[in-house]
């Protein structure tokens, strides 16, 4: 990974912050996007402890909104002439619908829309250096499937439905990004981290909180072990080739037959083009 450029979204934490440290280690460059400044800084202090030579550095926005979403990748893609890795990996559980400034359900968005919208904003970069892209995905996917007649969540609201939703657009999105890829040289595949002791769910609010505290408490497993899976896609030699996978524990998994539906692919990236102006 020397000499590599990493973008990373959700950098400030959990495991996240884990495959930015051990990138860095294996002598990537670091490029976080990240919401908060404070929390942001601190991660680059820690980043540049690990190579002090290499001048990592920082992007931030709120990737809920729309608007940052844009500016940040542009300013991304004004700063880094190639892009080797884009590990798209923020994201969030939400109690309690919340609407976003641009109106927008605050799960779709920061967990979908973010995904699509930094892609499709660094596109020219990635395919310059033949890039790898990692989706952080989830196995909550399974047993949910698109309502795309209520994408924004308005008629119900059921927390783990909706983010287990935006988990399955994330398997969507990299099927049919990996397919809009081929030839290009650039790779798209899609993880599940595992059931792991982040600051996931955490300030989700109200029951929702409680009860991802307990499980966490009762079945997690380590940081450092749910980033083995981002790092192995982001780094490994094996990984060269794969695109349009969906993994778990470094090896590839077939996830459920809502997410192998690539009409609801073209279906999702028709409607995330539309509302993000891209495609
Ligand atoms: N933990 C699990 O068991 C689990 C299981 C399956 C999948 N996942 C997925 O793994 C990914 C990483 O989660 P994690 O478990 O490492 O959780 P985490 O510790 O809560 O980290 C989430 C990261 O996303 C960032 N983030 C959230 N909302 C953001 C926004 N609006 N704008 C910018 N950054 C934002 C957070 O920034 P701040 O530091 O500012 O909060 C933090 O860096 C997520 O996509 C999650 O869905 C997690």
């Amino acid at each position: 990974m020397k000499g590599k450029v990493v973008v990373i979204t959700g950098a400030t934490s959990g495991i996240g912050e884990v495959a930015a440290r051990e990138l860095a280690g294996m002598g990537a460059r670091i490029v976080l996007v990240a919401r908060d400044v404070g929390r942001g800084e601190a991660v680059l202090a820690q980043l540049r402890g690990i190579n002090p030579g290499v001048e990592h550095s920082a992007h931030y926005a709120d990737l809920s909104l729309l608007s940052e979403m844009k500016k940040v990748s542009s300013e991304i893609a004004a700063a880094q002439p190639r892009i080797d890795v884009l590990i798209n990996n923020a994201g969030a559980l939400f109690g309690f619908r919340q609407v976003t400034d641009d109106q927008w359900e605050r799960t779709f968005a920061t967990n979908h829309m973010a995904y699509f919208v930094l892609t499709l904003g660094l596109r020219e970069r990635l395919i310059g250096a033949r890039a790898r892209i990692v989706n952080t995905a989830s196995s909550a996917h399974k047993g949910r499937s698109i309502d795309f007649d209520d994408l924004q969540s308005a008629k119900s609201y059921s927390p783990f439905d909706v983010y287990g939703r935006s988990k399955l657009c994330n398997i969507l999105f990299t099927r049919a990004l990996a397919k809009r890829l081929a030839g290009t040289g650039v790779t798209a595949n899609c993880l599940h981290p595992g059931f792991v002791a982040t600051r996931f769910g955490g300030q989700s609010g109200g029951i929702m909180q409680r009860v991802v505290e307990l499980a966490k408490s009762l079945a997690a497993i380590s940081e450092e072990d749910g980033a083995r899976t981002i790092i192995y896609l982001a780094s490994s030699p094996d990984m060269a080739l794969a695109s349009g996978e969906y993994f778990y524990k470094c090896k590839v998994e077939t996830p459920t037959s809502e997410a192998l539906n690539d009409a609801d692919a073209e279906r999702l990236w028709q409607i995330s083009a539309r509302i993000t102006g891209l495609n």
